[in-house]
């Protein structure tokens, strides 16, 4: 197990390197949708980290952002965001981060984050904790909303769903000290294993989005479900982090924002 946590600290930071040394530069950009956009060094930091667990584990499976996923049967998956926030990257906005997570038997058991801007290596190991450049970090100790710092972001859908998270933002914003909408959701998800965020929800985040942090914020000790409290997967259509504290507060603030909704809807 351990040789699987440093060979994925040293893949996500090689990864990392390549990013920062690319960042300054000017980048190709292509539109995957109306707002969802993919630079040449995406793919490029992509294929380095699939040939190197290619090398070093031809028999294992990925999942990775840009790329098709393989089916070898194998009972391990690396899921792979070479780099989570490329909005940010492609404007020159210092945040983002490779995400990499490995799944044993469709359980995720190391989750490594690297910021390469801050220098700043989020590592998990199933049942070992989280650590932040080697030390233990754990969740905030925040325990009521109006003093929370929480994290969010929007769907790539955002113009044409309507269920496009600006109703709950709205609500949200108005019961908690401030909220951040940063652009790396798996980096928003290391700041809550770090405690530096006291809870996190999004809509629609793939699993390449939140495999990792998923593990580092539960071995920080937070809790980690959807937005309703049921028990989070990697194919739940949203998810809701806290530090297990708030954690009930949220969940009514969206259980709110839904029922003046529907009562809305019955009186039109
Ligand atoms: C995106 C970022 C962003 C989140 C989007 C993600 P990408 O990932 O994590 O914060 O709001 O939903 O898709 O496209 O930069 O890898
Ligand atoms: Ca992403
Ligand atoms: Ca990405």
């Amino acid at each position: 197990m351990n040789n699987y946590r440093k060979f994925t600290t040293t893949i996500a930071k090689e990864a990392g390197i390549f990013l920062k040394k690319r960042f300054n530069e000017k980048h190709t950009v292509n539109y995957k949708g109306e707002i969802d956009i993919v630079t040449e060094v995406d793919k490029m930091a992509e294929e380095m980290l699939i040939s190197r667990i290619d090398e070093k584990f031809p028999h294992h499976d990925i999942l990775a952002e840009e790329s098709t996923e393989t089916d070898k049967g194998s009972d391990f998956r690396w899921i792979i965001d070479p780099l989570d926030g490329t909005t940010n990257y492609a404007h020159g906005y210092p945040v983002f981060c490779v995400s990499i997570a490995l799944e044993k038997e469709n359980e995720i058991i190391i989750g490594v984050i690297y910021d390469p801007m801050l220098e700043e290596i989020f590592v998990a190991e199933k049942g070992k904790g989280a650590f932040l450049n080697s030390k233990r970090i754990s969740v905030s100790k925040t325990v009521e909303l109006p003093k929370s710092l929480l994290a969010t972001g929007f769907p790539y859908d955002i113009r044409t769903n309507p269920d496009n998270n600006l109703n709950y933002f709205n609500e949200m914003a108005t019961k908690v000290l401030a909220i951040r909408r940063a652009g790396s959701a798996a980096l928003d998800l290391a700041y809550m294993a770090a405690g530096r965020f006291d809870g996190f929800w999004e809509l629609r985040l793939n699993p390449w989005d939140t495999a990792a942090g998923w593990l580092l914020v539960e071995e920080a000790g937070g809790l980690v479900t959807d937005l309703f409290g049921k028990d989070y997967h990697l194919k739940s259509p949203h998810i809701l982090t806290s530090n297990g504290k708030i954690h009930g507060e949220m969940i009514n603030v969206f259980k709110r924002v839904d029922r003046l909704a529907q009562g809305f809807k019955s009186h039109r």
